[in-house]
Order: structure tokens, then C-alpha cells, then sequence
């Protein structure tokens, strides 16, 4: 193996995080140049590491491993693309960037045998994306379930167990760092589908865009929605899913959900993240850790870059397979959905449509159907989410309302 010689981009919470571990743990992961933006900002790093010109690492060729944790996608994706065709490997922890150029950087990686890595990037410290690849590589998965939102978590939880309004949730967590000062990604859900679109390519080998997916936010949500919750000893929960159905297809959403104490997701509170799997002989198996922060992540990076070391890669078994699952959008889900304004249910229709008060109803309706109502339900500020999920092998409805009390709100 080479002496391995690590060039660091982006020194903020991750990259700090990843920094501070590797000078207390490994001394063979730190980093020979650290590359950042801001020349006068103060680092806790020395000095002689730093660097503010990118190809003063990128073109050095003694550098074999690139760890980029910038904040910037479309740079990000330069840095790493230069890295991979010059053959050196990378650790990322930016999805955005990985989901909206995977079909190149996995083409990259087959043309010049560099690695990418980017567990960081899915659930910070669980370690589940090489599980995913490398345990599950030979073994079915039917579902993929996840709350892979830490921000999202921690508002819905604490509106759920202290009573506040979103408002508040979302300020307290951007005063605790959980939340950016924009926080659309998050609370709209396509962080959450950035990270499902990478659990499904490992573990069910289908590649699928951010826009082939419906994906709903929990920005709408108000204190009925918790009352109805309630009312059947229930918590909503943003959840990540992508479930293999009878006819041998995939289907994908993220969404609010209302999860029932007998699923694991229940039980995941605050900024934590959790994820199921379940796989045809392995049954149910359960993760759960903390999905963000500075040393969380980091750690899961300083991991990243021993694999790397070691010669670990992603094997992509299940996409290089063609095992012939195809994504469906005629799933059909069972959901909840509140308005304040009652007269938009005259454009939605709705199967087996049972209404519980003037403003909410609940009842099944396709995936395709839901995308193509999206502009109608996020303009009026509509609450939706999914009734707890149930396994079936109908491949049909995958939700379940059996357990539900009447309320009216
Ligand atoms: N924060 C988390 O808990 C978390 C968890 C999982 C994944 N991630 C992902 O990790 C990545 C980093 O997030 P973060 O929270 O650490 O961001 P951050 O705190 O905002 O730090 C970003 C860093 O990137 C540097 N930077 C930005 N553009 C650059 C460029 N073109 N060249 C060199 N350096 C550049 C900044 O430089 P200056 O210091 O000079 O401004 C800063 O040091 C993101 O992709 C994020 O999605 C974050």
C-alpha cells in the first residue's frame, strides 16, 4: 500500500469534527493540507496544513485520498470528480452532490479503479451503508425504512412531547445547530430523499432521480395533527421507505408518517436517526444513532478514510446484477391529509374516502396521483401523511388504518 497522504476540503462542523479525531485517534488519517475558503477566519488546525487553492492538492501526486466535506455541491462535485479521474480515491459526506451525479462518479470509479466513499453522507454514524453493500450484498431486501432526518426528528418530537408550535421547534433547533438557517432540505424532505435514493441503489441496485420520487414535507403540520395522533397512541415521524412489492417492483416515498409503538421508528427521538431493514433470511434488523454533528460525522468520515486505506470499495453488487427491479408509482398509500381550506377535496379523490370532521379525511391513493398533486397541496398548506405501515405482499396498499380512532379535530 502507498503512504497514504490525505488532502482535507472544508473545515467546518464535519471536516472540524473529522480533523480533531484523526489527530486523537489515528495518526495515519490526518490530513497533510487542508483546504479552505475563508482566509481570515480563525481554525482550530495548524496553520502550515492550510491551503485556499484547490490544485495545490488536487495536482500534488503524492495525495492518494481526497476527504471532501464542503458545503457547496457543485464545487464539491468538481473537486471530487478531479480526484477520481486522476485516480486518487474520496471520501465524501455530501449527498446532494452524490444523488445528483451518481451515474458519472460510478462510472468514474469502473474507468480509473479510484474508490468513493460516503457513509457520512447517509444516517452520520450509523454504519449502514456498508452494511447495506457489503453484508446484504447477496441477500433480497424487501424494505428499506428510515427517519434520516435529524432536524426533522427533533421538531416532530418536541412538538409531539412538549406541545410546541413548528415555529418554535424550528427555532430551537436552528439555536442548536440542528437546523440551517434555511432549512428547506430538511423539513421538506429531500435531504431525507437524497439519503433514501443512496439506500436504494445499494440495497435494492435500482438507480432512481430525486424527481421520480413523491416526497412530502412536515412544514404544515399544526397541534390536530398530534391530536388525531394521539388519540390512537400513535407519533408522526418523517419517513424514508422503499419496499419491494409482489409484482417485483420498487416503490419509494417520503413522507410524514403516523408510526405505531410496535415499530422501532417509534421509539427514535430528537436529532436521532433510525433505519429498518428487512431481508429475506435475516429478518427485521434495527439501527439507530446519531444522524449529525460534528464528531458523529466526523467519526463516520475517519472510518470512511480507513476502509479506504484498507482497500475497501463499494461493490454495487445488486445495480451490476440487473435483477430486473423496476420502480413503480402506481403504489397505492393510504393517507391522512388536513386542510384549512375543505374545498380542495373536491380535486382530490380519494379510495374508500372517510372524513373525520370538516377539515380532514382520510383514505388510499396512488403514488403518481400524489406527485401530480404536489404544487396543489403544498399552496394549500395541507398536512398529509402516511397511516402506519404494514408488510404486504398484495403489492398494493402498504399502509394500514385498522388501528385508528375516530377523532374529530
Ligand atoms: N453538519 C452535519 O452534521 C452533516 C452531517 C452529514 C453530512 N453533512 C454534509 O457534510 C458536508 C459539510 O457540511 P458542514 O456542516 O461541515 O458544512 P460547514 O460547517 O458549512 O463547513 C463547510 C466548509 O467548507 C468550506 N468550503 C466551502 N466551499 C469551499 C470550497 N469551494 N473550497 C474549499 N472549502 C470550501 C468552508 O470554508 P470556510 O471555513 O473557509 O468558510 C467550510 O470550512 C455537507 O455536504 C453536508 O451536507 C453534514
Amino acid at each position: 500500500m502507498k503512504t497514504p497522504k490525505i488532502g482535507l476540503f472544508g473545515l467546518g462542523c464535519v471536516g472540524q469534527g473529522f480533523y480533531d479525531l484523526s489527530q486523537l485517534q489515528t495518526p495515519s488519517a490526518v490530513p497533510g493540507k487542508i483546504v479552505v475558503k475563508d482566509p481570515i477566519k480563525k481554525r482550530n488546525a495548524d496553520v502550515s496544513l492550510l491551503s485556499f487553492d484547490k490544485d495545490e492538492v488536487l495536482a500534488d501526486e503524492d495525495t492518494n485520498l481526497i476527504v471532501e466535506v464542503i458545503d457547496n455541491s457543485a464545487d464539491a462535485y468538481s473537486i471530487v470528480k478531479t480526484a477520481l479521474s486522476a485516480g486518487k480515491n474520496v471520501v465524501t459526506a455530501n449527498k446532494k452532490m452524490i444523488v445528483e451525479n451518481l451515474p458519472e462518479l460510478m462510472a468514474l470509479q469502473e474507468k480509473t479503479g479510484a474508490a468513493l466513499l460516503y457513509e457520512a453522507g447517509v444516517c452520520a454514524s450509523i454504519p449502514i451503508l456498508r452494511t447495506i453493500d457489503s453484508y446484504f450484498s447477496q441477500e433480497p431486501i424487501s424494505t428499506i425504512r428510515g427517519l434520516c432526518n435529524g432536524t426533522s426528528n427533533y421538531i416532530l418530537s418536541a412538538i409531539y412531547n412538549r406541545g410546541w408550535d413548528y415555529a418554535v421547534a424550528l427555532a430551537e433547533a436552528q439555536r442548536l445547530g440542528f437546523a440551517e438557517s434555511d432549512p428547506t432540505l430538511d423539513v421538506e424532505s429531500y435531504d431525507a430523499l437524497y439519503k433514501l435514493i443512496i439506500l436504494t441503489l445499494h440495497g435494492f441496485g435500482v438507480l432512481l432521480k430525486p424527481d421520480d420520487v413523491f416526497n412530502y414535507g412536515i412544514s404544515n403540520i399544526q397541534a390536530p395533527d398530534i391530536k388525531f395522533a394521539k388519540a390512537s397512541d400513535y407519533k408522526i415521524r418523517q419517513v424514508a421507505q422503499a419496499y419491494k412489492t409482489a409484482a417485483g417492483k420498487i416503490s419509494l416515498w417520503v413522507t410524514p408518517q403516523f408510526v405505531s409503538p410496535s415499530d422501532p421508528l417509534y421509539h427514535v427521538e430528537n436529532e436521532f436517526n433510525g433505519i429498518t431493514i428487512d431481508a429475506e433470511h435475516s429478518g427485521t434488523q434495527f439501527f439507530s444513532g446519531r444522524g449529525a454533528g460534528s464528531y458523529p460525522t466526523g467519526a463516520a468520515v475517519l472510518s470512511d478514510v480507513h476502509a479506504s486505506l484498507a482497500g475497501f470499495k463499494y461493490r454495487y453488487e445488486k445495480y451490476k446484477s440487473n435483477n430486473g427491479l423496476i420502480p413503480t408509482d402506481t403504489t397505492e398509500i393510504e393517507v391522512y391529509l388536513r386542510t384549512p381550506n375543505e374545498k380542495i377535496f373536491e380535486q382530490i379523490s380519494l379510495r374508500n374516502a372517510e372524513s373525520h370532521g370538516r377539515n380532514f379525511v382520510t383514505g388510499s391513493i396512488r403514488l403518481a396521483e400524489l406527485k401530480r398533486l404536489k404544487p396543489l397541496l403544498e399552496k394549500e398548506k395541507v398536512f398529509l401523511a402516511s397511516l402506519p405501515f404494514r408488510q404486504e405482499h398484495s403489492g398494493t396498499a402498504m399502509a394500514g388504518k385498522e388501528e385508528l380512532k375516530k377523532v374529530s379535530v
